[in-house]
């Protein structure tokens, strides 16, 4: 379903103003696979602050325990339970409502993310066979790199085991959302509360395309402006890797973003029909089966795609777009070509 009509842009807190629409006990269960790594820690403790959780499973191959014992102490809902190692997957999938992906290897200087094809891709292969047998019904929120690859894996797996639903698989992109707001904001001088700038593509390189043209509030950038800001949008995570020299990628930023995703997933799980974000899902958006653009989430997953913001770009977001399409093509089927070769 393509939804072609306007929509509220309202910004995705991740706090939200007003829980009026929350029932009086939290009621869901969110995984974390890769809950002991760089990301996995402080997205673990974000999530145990929402009001909508009533368990945090956290599960990694080692140190999730002292994490877990660590959290249990915050005076929040959520009941923190750990599992460590393949034996303890299953139950910690049990009865979930979201599962979110974090395991694997994150970058080092000089590495692009496709780099981490290699290791990362049997990781998410493996652990997402472990969630379609145990909580099929589950949203599924992929942050391990190269995401362009790894959503397309996760589908594949999802087809081969019988329980593939397109409207429950997420590629996590916000983070590209949160540093395009920011970074706008800083260059513009705009209240940051009120930005709001739609990303898509995918999540890699030139892949990622903020939609400046399509900024809230209108906002106008000399050429210049829009070369750098994308420039500088596109390769935000190499700031980070590089800053970090050796030490990892980004972490808190993502866990941030990562929170506000989960946050936006249980809303409309719990029934907020207001729910927008922006996610590299199953699309037909483009000629591409997978793309990254606003979409609305509801109760059962994506219930539309929103094409507007597509139609009428300026010139260079048009050339950008042509541009991303190859190297989008190629990391979708690369990962597609994973799991098949398996068989
Ligand atoms: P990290 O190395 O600090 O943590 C990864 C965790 O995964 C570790 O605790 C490790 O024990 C665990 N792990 C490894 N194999 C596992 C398995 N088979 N099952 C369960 N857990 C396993 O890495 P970090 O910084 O947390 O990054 C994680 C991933 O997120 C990387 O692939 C990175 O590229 C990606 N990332 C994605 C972003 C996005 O915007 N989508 C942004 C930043 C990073």
């Amino acid at each position: 379903l393509i939804l072609k009509r306007s929509y509220n842009t309202k910004p995705q807190n991740l706090i939200p103003r007003s829980y009026s629409h929350v029932q009086p006990h939290a009621s869901y269960k969110v995984a974390i696979l890769g809950a002991g790594g760089g990301i996995g820690q402080p997205l673990s403790l974000l999530i145990k602050m929402s009001p909508l959780v009533s368990a945090l499973n956290l599960y990694d191959v080692a140190n999730v325990k002292g994490v877990a014992a660590d959290l249990s102490h915050c005076n929040t809902p959520s009941r923190v339970c750990d599992f460590t190692g393949a034996s303890e997957l299953a139950s910690c999938l049990k009865d979930v409502n979201v599962v979110v992906i974090p395991a694997g290897v994150p970058r080092k200087p000089g590495m692009t993310r496709d780099d981490l094809f290699n290791i990362n891709a049997s990781i998410v292969k493996t652990l997402v066979e472990a969630v379609a047998d145990n909580c099929p019904g589950a949203f599924i929120h992929i942050i391990s790199n190269p995401v362009n690859s790894t959503v397309p894996i996760t589908a594949e797996v999802l087809k081969r085991k019988g329980v593939y639903d397109p409207r429950k698989l997420f590629g996590v992109t916000t983070l590209d959302v949160v540093r395009a707001n920011t970074f706008v904001a800083q260059k513009k001088n705009v209240r940051l509360v009120d930005v709001d700038i739609p990303v898509v593509g995918g999540h890699a390189g030139i892949t990622i395309l903020p939609l400046l043209s399509k900024a809230k509030p209108s906002v106008d950038f000399s050429d210049r402006e829009v070369e750098e800001l994308t420039a500088r949008i596109q390769n935000a995570g190499t700031e980070v890797v590089e800053a970090k020299a050796g030490a990892g990628s980004a972490t808190l930023s993502m866990a941030y973003a990562a929170a506000r995703f989960v946050e936006s997933s249980l809303r409309a799980l719990d029934g907020d029909s207001d729910v927008y974000e922006c996610s590299f899902v199953q699309s037909d958006l483009t000629e591409l089966p997978f793309f990254a653009s606003r979409v609305k989430i509801g109760k059962n997953g994506v219930e539309a795609v929103i094409s507007s913001e597509l139609q009428g770009l300026s010139e260079y977001e048009e050339k950008a777009l042509e541009a991303l399409k190859p190297e989008l093509k190629d990391s979708i089927e690369k990962g597609i070509a994973f799991v098949q070769k398996d068989t």
